[in-house]
């Protein structure tokens, strides 16, 4: 670097002012992934913590865990529920509970204390606490009913005088209880098949809707905890539940059928543990007791909206003060099979509002608004008006030419809600069961004129925390990565779901697998994981093979196809690398393996050709008319299943499974043998052969490049010929990739891994179709299903699909570099390595790992140099590679290692650095 230059690099240099010796503590803590869970299901709890040092190569030498019944007793002398004693350990992720047997619906404090670099003992960190839930104790509530009546498919409009179909209307169940005091502690356990919306003396118990979580019913229903201790007093109560369809009865699934898990009615159990300051304790449990009637709730179904009567509502219902002597006593029904587990993930809730931005009439008494948005959830409507007036509300994604909303690419989702007024002042409407996928509303039947003010969006979801940031100098960019987001929120219902918008919301799993990594980048994922993974086990059919989608709902399964069976083996591997946590793993082991002898059972050569009852292929890819494109599927599902082997012997080793960790990888030699004369040939091509009039020819397509690239299976002396042909074709392409959901995943880490960089910015930063930017420039503010959205068949054309988005690991893992070595999980081998090119002046990605925030910023300067700031979190270590010609100006004292193929590389402890580099 020319002196100048240097001179400059020092001076413009944002030194990090040496932080005072702040000594190290514990934050974050959380057990079972969360933050303080209440009623957790779990006899041997995980707890992880973040170290919060800001020192320079700050590191934990040891720790120790207290777990007390108080939070008075969180000392090493007073804990007595359990003190792991100092463990001399760096780890600080999904330490397991080893204290004695821990007692149902109790609640433990916890801490923890950590020893630092210097072997000094820090204080310990602020009281946590965990409470589990029912345990495996016997519950006394009864499952209870309205009637034994299936919920009315249609609204029956009393204003017809139709009076007789109140049986079919989702029900309220109710019971007022008297306490002899104020109770110092309240619970409320609660289990539907159906949906509900649960109030204690008027006021919702918590913010979840959409409860319980969506799983196959058949066999798991997850019971939800609620702290009722503030919402009760001495005298009179009342508790409150309105039961709906959810799930469980809701037309759902292209079989449209109803009740897919099991017969009506949709029922409730219910326990409310109330105790007292004197200890004695008093359960209020669902039984004969509880009244019940009506809602005024007409219908309300997942795909097909909801229909509201305000005038059938029945005021302070589920107020202690309400006379219920008119309502009928609740139903008592037999026990079901299914096991009771505790919700162990975060809830789905309102997690955002959406003021319209626009709002337009296409014809007298229409009006259309436009959020602006793209999103899921609903519309909370405000209206003042006569009795029976009926608001029509409709939901949509796109317009039609004549700026009317279209419903085309719904299927047969109705997507409408319908308020019919009280006629007392300004009421106001939300829907209870049904959610959209959206950002046009309709509006029809308003008295007199709506504004922004009557109309807001309400974006719903499971309410992850974010964990990714990415912002960059190209606003286009920005906006990929605020669509990937906006994406992952949408389809964030207790399960991934492929779209929020049309008769499907399916937890589809070739979407999950391919977006997996992006959405651990952008949320925290690790809890929600676990609860699909027990989805997908649930799925697995009888021979081993997993489904294609989770959780089931048709009755009869299938076996899913290559490149989403394989989510069931993808999936835990990915959680695994991402968050350090081998339990997963356990978890999933044995079914895993059943997966692996299906496959293996059926292919004995070693090219999955065999026992494929579904396939998609490369599916909806960018270069075919065909949905399932033009990869040959044997070279698909070969490719995968050497993956799953490859990943298989990684994780066997994980869990300490030396022998399985030797035979995968045995077995992921053999297929890529297989593979390779197979469909890898001499000329660099990768397809499957076929003969024309010429000779034998090779099918060659982007995808079946990327995928034996991505997985290894091209023998080292052909790997530079695979990449140019890939770059080849990309060039021929005139710069665009020709990949489906498969394909597009990997392409860009292929072609970075490549040493094709300039390829991987040409496909990201292209404008013209098909490409990421393309959407971007027709407006999309989600992603969509398909590349051609804007101009393919419109039918089944969702704008909120996230596979495509699998681009956004490319975001964090390439432009902002943060990465983590391959031998590490949970980011504690952290690798930083920023891609740049011409046409970007800056990026700035931000990850927060489970270990700490990860911040990688670069910056051209003036000069042409580039500045790069990089913080790595207390207690990792890391490495940063650079693309320099000459050692880059360094700050904040990083090991310089030395220059490696065109990178400087650096060794770095936590903490924060900065590094110029010369043009
Ligand atoms: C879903 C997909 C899914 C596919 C399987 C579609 O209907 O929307 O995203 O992966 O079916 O081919």
């Amino acid at each position: 670097m020319p002196f100048s230059e240097f001179a400059i690099a020092l001076a413009v240099l944002q030194v990090p002012a040496p932080q005072p010796s702040a000594p190290a503590h514990a934050v974050a803590l959380r057990v079972e992934h969360l933050v303080n869970p209440l009623g957790i299901d779990v006899a041997r709890p995980r707890f992880s913590w973040q170290m919060a040092d800001s020192r320079h190569g700050a590191r934990q030498t040891g720790y120790s865990i207290l777990v007390a019944s108080t939070p008075e007793r969180l000392t090493a002398a007073r804990a007595d529920v359990w003190n792991s004693d100092v463990a001399t350990s760096n780890q600080s992720l999904d330490i397991e509970y080893a204290g004695s047997t821990l007692a149902a619906r109790h609640r433990y404090y916890w801490t923890v204390c950590i020893r630092d670099q210097n072997h000094r003992m820090a204080p310990c960190a602020a009281a946590a606490w965990f409470e589990t839930g029912k345990l495996g104790e016997p519950w006394q509530a009864s499952w209870i009913a309205r009637s034994t009546a299936p919920l009315d498919t249609i609204p029956h409009d009393p204003a017809d005088g139709d009076t007789t179909a109140t049986d079919g209307r989702p029900p309220l169940l109710r019971r007022g209880f008297v306490l002899r005091a104020a109770p110092v502690r309240a619970r409320v356990y609660i289990a539907t098949l159906g949906g509900y919306r649960l109030t204690v003396n008027g006021a919702p118990a918590g913010p979840g809707v959409f409860t319980p979580d969506w799983t196959d019913y058949r066999y798991r229903i997850t019971y939800q905890t609620y702290d009722a201790t503030r919402l009760l007093h001495a005298g009179p109560n009342a508790i409150g539940v309105l039961l709906g369809a959810g799930w469980y009865a809701s037309r759902f699934g292209f079989s449209s059928k109803r009740y897919a898990y099991g017969p009506p009615p949709v029922r409730m159990l219910c326990e409310l543990h109330v105790t007292y300051a004197d200890g004695r304790e008093e359960v209020i449990s669902s039984d004969s007791t509880w009244r019940t009637a009506p809602s005024a709730v007409l219908i309300s179904e997942i795909y097909d909206g909801e229909t509201y009567d305000a005038r059938l509502e029945r005021s302070y219902w589920d107020r202690p003060a309400f006379n219920d002597r008119r309502w009928q006593h609740a139903l008592v029904l037999a026990p079901i099979t299914a096991a009771l587990q505790a919700q162990a993930i975060a809830p789905i809730e309102e997690t955002g509002e959406i003021r319209p931005v626009r709002r337009w009439s296409p014809a007298p008494g229409t009006y259309v608004f436009d959020l602006g948005q793209n999103i899921a959830g609903w519309a909370r409507l405000r209206v003042r008006g006569r009795a029976g007036t009926r608001v029509r509300l409709r939901f949509a994604e796109i317009l039609a030419a004549d700026s009317n909303i279209t419903q085309v690419n719904l299927r047969t989702a109705k997507a409408p809600d319908t308020y019919i007024a009280r006629g007392r002042g300004l009421e106001s409407f939300e829907p209870h069961f049904t959610y959209h996928g959206f950002r046009y509303i309709e509006v029809t039947g308003f008295p007199g004129e709506p504004t922004a003010d009557d109309l807001i969006g309400v974006v719903v979801g499971t309410a992850l925390p974010r964990t990714g940031e990415l912002s960059t100098s190209d606003p286009a960019l920005n906006r990929l990565w605020q669509n990937v987001m906006w994406t992952q929120r949408a389809n964030l219902f207790s399960v991934p779901t492929d779209c929020p918008q049309r008769d499907e919301r399916m937890g589809w799993m070739g979407d999950a697998q391919v977006f997996w990594r992006t959405a651990s980048y952008n949320m925290d994922m690790t809890a929600f994981g676990e609860k699909w993974l027990a989805d997908v086990r649930d799925g697995q059919l009888e021979n081993g093979c997993f489904p294609n989608f989770a959780p089931n709902f048709l009755g009869v399964l299938t076996c899913g196809a290559p490149g989403w069976a394989d989510a069931g083996v993808i999936i835990p591997w990915t959680a695994w690398r991402q968050y350090g946590d081998t339990r997963v793993l356990a978890q999933q082991w044995s079914a895993m393996q059943r997966y692996m002898t299906f496959i293996r059972d059926s292919n004995p050569d070693y090219l999955w050709r065999r026992r494929k009852t579904t396939e998609f292929g490369d599916w909806l890819p960018a270069g075919s008319t065909k949905s399932f494109g033009e990869t040959h599927t044997d070279l698909i599902s070969t490719a995968f299943w050497a993956y799953d082997a490859q990943l298989m012997s990684q994780m066997a080793r994980a869990l300490g499974q030396d022998r399985e960790a030797a035979e995968y990888h045995d077995l992921s030699e053999h297929i890529r043998t297989a593979f390779d004369s197979a469909f890898v040939h001499a000329d660099g091509k990768v397809g499957a052969p076929f003969v024309n009039p010429d000779g034998v020819h090779s099918e060659y397509t982007q995808t079946g490049a990327v995928l034996a690239l991505h997985f290894g299976l091209v023998p080292d002396s052909l790997r530079e010929a695979v990449v140019r042909e890939l770059g080849d074709d990309i060039t021929a392409h005139h710069g665009h990739l020709t990949t489906g959901f498969l394909g597009s995943a990997y392409i860009l880490p292929v072609l970075s891994d490549g040493g094709r960089d300039d390829l991987a910015f040409r496909l990201l930063l292209a404008r013209s179709f098909p490409s990421w930017l393309y959407e971007v420039d027709q407006g999309a503010t989600t992603t969509w299903e398909r590349w051609n959205g804007d101009h393919g068949n419109p039918e089944m054309n969702s704008y909120s699909h996230y596979a495509f988005g699998a681009v956004g690991e490319w975001l964090y893992r390439y432009l902002g570099g943060i990465d983590q070595s391959a031998d590490a999980t949970g980011f504690d081998k952290i690798v930083i390595r920023p891609r740049w090119d011409a046409s970007l002046d800056s990026v700035r990605a931000v990850y927060r790992s489970v270990r700490g925030a990860i911040t990688s910023a670069w910056q051209r300067r003036n000069d042409g140099s580039i500045l790069v700031t990089v913080t790595i979190p207390a207690n990792t270590t890391g490495e940063i590679r650079l693309p320099a010609t000459s050692q880059p100006v360094a700050n904040g004292g990083p090991a310089f290692r030395g220059m490696q193929d065109g990178h400087a590389v650096f060794d770095l402890e936590a903490g924060t650095y900065s590094f110029v580099v010369a043009r």
